[in-house]
């Protein structure tokens, strides 16, 4: 990675993170922290855990970080709720017979990249416990005792633990909402797995006009998309008409404008 784009790293990011300022400054720094070689080389390059309501851009900071560093092949996405069951720790970490799920991921990597433990709080304990190891040497044992090196890779962990609270809590962000999401949060994962961590970030709530904006630039970037692949449209798409359409619940993050927004624009594409 050139210096160059290692400086432009954090202003990419917050083009794409909307309202997360602070998380994606910390991110930015710790990855820059790691693209330089400067992090202890016998634990994973740099490890954060991402907190917060749903729909807020927990899962999307790892994945634009990942893209703009690495390219799309060599994000590992590890949905935890695929976790859940006592024997999800065999089909993790394969058996004598058969390749686990993880190492099959790693090893369509080249070599580097992130591992995104996405919604851990979902995950069958003894998996979570997994992580301690692969945060205090960077290392992963696998049931027929091969060893894999996860030095070269960034590990992030997102969790909506907190999510009822966090929208029930009054502050949209700042140091108050940030340590009560952070008790919350000890009080479920192990006090052993924070201490690891280089960087614990709780999400803020978006507000309107974070919303808003993320609209308007989703809607911008997907009636491109459609134009590029040679569709048209009846009358030219309007972002006010989602914007004003509906009463926004802002507890349920972007998911719901994203929905709305491609199905209004599946309406308004000539047949
Ligand atoms: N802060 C944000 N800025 C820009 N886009 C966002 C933001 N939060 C969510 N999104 C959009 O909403 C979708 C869901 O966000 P995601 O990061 O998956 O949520 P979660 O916080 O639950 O992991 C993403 O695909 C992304 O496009
Ligand atoms: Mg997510």
């Amino acid at each position: 990675m050139k210096t160059q784009e290692l400086d432009q790293l954090e202003t990419h990011l917050s083009e794409h993170i909307i309202g997360q300022e602070e998380a994606v400054k910390e991110t930015a720094e710790i990855l820059r922290i790691g693209e330089m070689g400067m992090a202890e080389k016998t634990r994973p390059k740099g490890s954060f855990l991402y907190l917060g309501a749903t729909g807020v851009g927990k899962t999307e900071l790892a994945v634009c970080f990942t893209r703009y560093l690495f390219g799309d092949d060599n994000l590992i996405r590890l949905d935890m709720s695929e976790f859940q069951h006592p024997d999800s720790i065999y089909q993790f970490l394969g058996t004598s017979e058969r390749q686990g799920v993880f190492q099959q991921l790693l090893e369509k990597t080249n070599g580097q990249g992130t591992i995104l433990f996405d919604e851990i709080e979902k995950a069958h304990p003894p998996i979570l416990d997994l992580l301690l190891q692969i945060l205090d040497n960077g290392r992963l044992t696998l049931t027929d005792g091969t060893i894999l090196d996860l030095t070269a890779y960034y590990i992030v962990l997102t969790s909506n633990i907190a999510s009822k609270a966090i929208v029930k809590a009054r502050q949209q962000s700042g140091a108050a909402l940030r340590r009560f999401v952070e008790n919350q949060a000890q009080q479920i994962l192990r006090p052993e797995l924070f201490a690891r961590i280089d960087s614990v970030q709780v999400f803020n709530k978006l507000t309107w006009e974070n919303l808003q904006k993320i609209a308007r630039k989703l809607m911008e970037q997907e009636v491109k998309r459609l134009k590029n692949a040679g569709f048209t449209f009846a009358e030219t798409p309007k972002v006010e008409n989602i914007l004003l359409s509906n009463d926004w619940n802002l507890n349920l993050g972007v998911r719901p404008m994203k929905r709305m927004t491609h199905r209004y624009l599946c309406g308004q594409i000539r047949i």
